[in-house]
């Protein structure tokens, strides 16, 4: 059965590193009989562009009928002028919303090739594995009310709410147990219960959820706690649940510690394990268009879209296998390079990639 993914390149760095994604796809469908066709649409800033707002309805219909969606990145200084609704920023949180992906796994692995590019010791982050698992269609991003507005005295207020629901809190605990069962069965749950009443409930709902799954060791931890042991001695987790702003942040701190961000894939699910695909770096506007970016980040979350929504495991591996080899050559993007290293292009790393594919 052939399935259908649609490219959603976006703006910035997007469209470099979307089109080795496109490269690897076509040739694991050539060489490697994946059962795969690519449709592409615009988004963020291109889809203003292209349509007058930042997701399309022709984007989105096309999002609801695909089986996968890989996303580039979006934003850039151009559109940083625009009307709030019309923000490229928009367009991502709209999707994410739309399509109900409120699973958001974000790997922090760190490959041993490139334990020096890390800013913490190489005994502190080598072979770090952590998996966090942010809540993406809730919390302060979606909660109402929100807005800003004027006081009787006519002192300006802005507010957003942290709102969560028994059901919204139960499914993404839940997600956070299954990944841990197929990992290292340590969960940490991560709130602010010392402060937040959402918090509170957010553990009460864990602590229930916890009693179904008996292997898994559960944990909490607040947030401030979370950052800083993060950066202390991140090897202590395994999988991290947690609310979509606290994820949001904890995330970029962990894949630092990764020593760049260009080498983050993550995952976006919905309750089917249909899903959404980008690399959780930006879409760097100040390299744009330079053919310097890394795509790896790009082709990683490619193989996380053939393990977790393509049910092809074997095609994974493979891509997984080739960025190592990759990185065994030696070849460095300047995000991640070292002095030893060979430094190359976007499209050279792509190639190289595709080249090392095997059977
Ligand atoms: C992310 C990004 C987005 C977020 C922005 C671009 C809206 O930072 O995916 O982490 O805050 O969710
Ligand atoms: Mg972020």
């Amino acid at each position: 059965m052939t399935q259908n993914i649609l490219i959603l390149p976006g703006d910035g760095i997007g469209p470099e590193i979307v089109a080795e994604a496109t490269r690897l796809l076509n040739a694991l469908k050539d060489r490697f009989g994946l059962a795969v066709e690519l449709e592409e649409a615009p988004i963020g800033g291109a889809g203003y562009d292209a349509a007058g707002k930042p997701l399309p309805d022709e984007t989105l219909a096309l999002a609801r009928a695909a089986d996968a969606i890989l996303l580039g990145a979006v934003g850039g200084p151009r559109y940083d002028q625009l009307a709030w609704e019309l923000r490229p920023e928009r367009g991502l949180l709209a999707i994410r919303s739309e399509l109900a992906l409120f699973s958001n796994l974000r790997p922090a692995i760190l490959y041993p090739q490139l334990a020096s590019a890390s800013a913490l010791k190489p005994e502190i982050v080598g072979g770090l594995d952590i998996m966090i698992l942010r809540e993406l269609t809730g919390g302060a991003y979606f909660g109402k009310p929100r807005g800003i507005q004027a006081r009787e005295d006519g002192v300006r207020e802005g507010f957003n709410t942290i709102i969560y629901s028994e059901p919204e809190i139960e499914r993404i605990v839940r997600s956070g147990f299954e990944i841990a069962m197929k990992r290292d069965r340590r969960l940490c749950s991560v709130d602010k219960a010392n402060v937040l009443e959402v918090s509170q409930l957010w553990r009460e709902v864990a602590e229930r959820v916890a009693k179904e799954y008996p292997e898994v060791a559960l944990s909490h931890m607040y947030v401030d706690n979370a950052a800083m042991q993060l950066v202390r001695a991140p090897k202590q987790f395994d999988v991290i649940v947690t609310e979509n702003m606290f994820g949001d942040i904890l995330s970029d701190a962990a894949a630092m510690l990764t020593g760049s961000i260009g080498m983050l894939p993550s995952a976006s699910l919905d309750a089917g394990g249909k899903g959404m695909y980008e690399p959780i770096h930006g879409s760097a506007p100040d390299i744009a268009g330079q053919g310097v970016a890394n795509p790896l980040a790009t082709l990683l979350s490619v193989a996380m879209m053939l393990r977790y929504t393509l049910n092809e495991e074997a095609q994974a591996a493979r891509v997984e296998a080739a960025v190592g080899r990759v990185l065994d050559q030696g070849l460095r993007t300047a995000d991640i390079w070292t002095e030893g290293c060979r430094k190359v292009g976007t499209r050279e790393m792509g190639e190289a990639v595709v080249a090392e594919l095997a059977d």
